[in-house]
């Protein structure tokens, strides 16, 4: 069995994500330990689950730093204290800054709560509802320069209801997000993961040619 994956996780809430990597880090599914969890906010319950868990955390206040970078060097500097190999954002409400990336080039994963390209950003469950979609989800994909825009990694896709609200929509996608992001995590560690440009090639290949879904179904 290699080595576990180091991983520092960063959240700045209730940290449900941050819970689903403990829990499958605990039970072997995920090849990978957690070694430092750091929120910029003070009551973030993500730190609850860390103490709980028992893994070393720290709460580094953006609003005790000038700047975007000054912020990102401490962050850096304990992440690379502990010896991470791969930072996971975990609802982490700050921007990443070019400090950051350099500290750890394709090495920053994150989630976020849409079918990516589409709905970047923020509120995006109930953008994906005032438009129409008929599908919804989330991905999970490494952090580049921009908000939300870099090389993907797994999606998963859910449909949604006539009924739905943005409540509604955003559990069933919260309950999807805690199943793909453990996954690349381990997919990562494995070393499966290759990056060339935008695209990511997960090899071997795990290619679902079947997986057609629509909404409505067609009989
Ligand atoms: C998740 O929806 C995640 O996709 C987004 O922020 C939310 C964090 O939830 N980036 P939690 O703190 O993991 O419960």
């Amino acid at each position: 069995m290699p080595s576990k994956l180091r991983l520092g996780a960063l959240a700045s809430g209730g940290g449900t994500n941050l819970q689903s990597i403990i829990d499958r880090c605990g039970d072997g599914t995920l090849n990978a330990e957690i070694v430092l969890v750091v929120s910029n906010n003070p009551q973030a319950g993500a730190l609850d689950r860390a103490r709980k868990a028992g893994i070393p955390c720290l709460c580094i206040d953006h609003r005790e730093f000038a700047d975007r970078e000054e912020f990102d060097r401490a962050v850096v500097a304990a992440l690379q204290e502990a010896g991470v190999e791969l930072v996971v954002l975990a609802g982490f409400m700050r921007i990443i800054s070019g400090v950051f990336l350099e500290a750890f080039p394709e090495r920053i994963m994150n989630i976020h709560p849409a079918l990516l390209p589409a709905f970047p950003g923020l509120h995006v469950q109930r953008k994906a509802l005032e438009y129409g979609a008929r599908f919804a989800g989330c991905t999970v994909h490494l952090v580049d320069g921009g908000v939300d825009t870099g090389p993907i990694i797994i999606q998963a896709v859910i449909a949604v209801l006539d009924d739905d609200t943005e409540e509604s929509l955003s559990a069933r996608i919260l309950q999807q997000e805690h199943r793909i992001y453990p996954r690349a995590i381990q997919l990562f560690a494995e070393g499966r993961l290759r990056i060339e440009g935008r695209r990511v090639r997960i090899e071997p290949p795990l290619c679902p040619a079947e997986a057609v879904l629509t909404n409505p179904p067609l009989e």
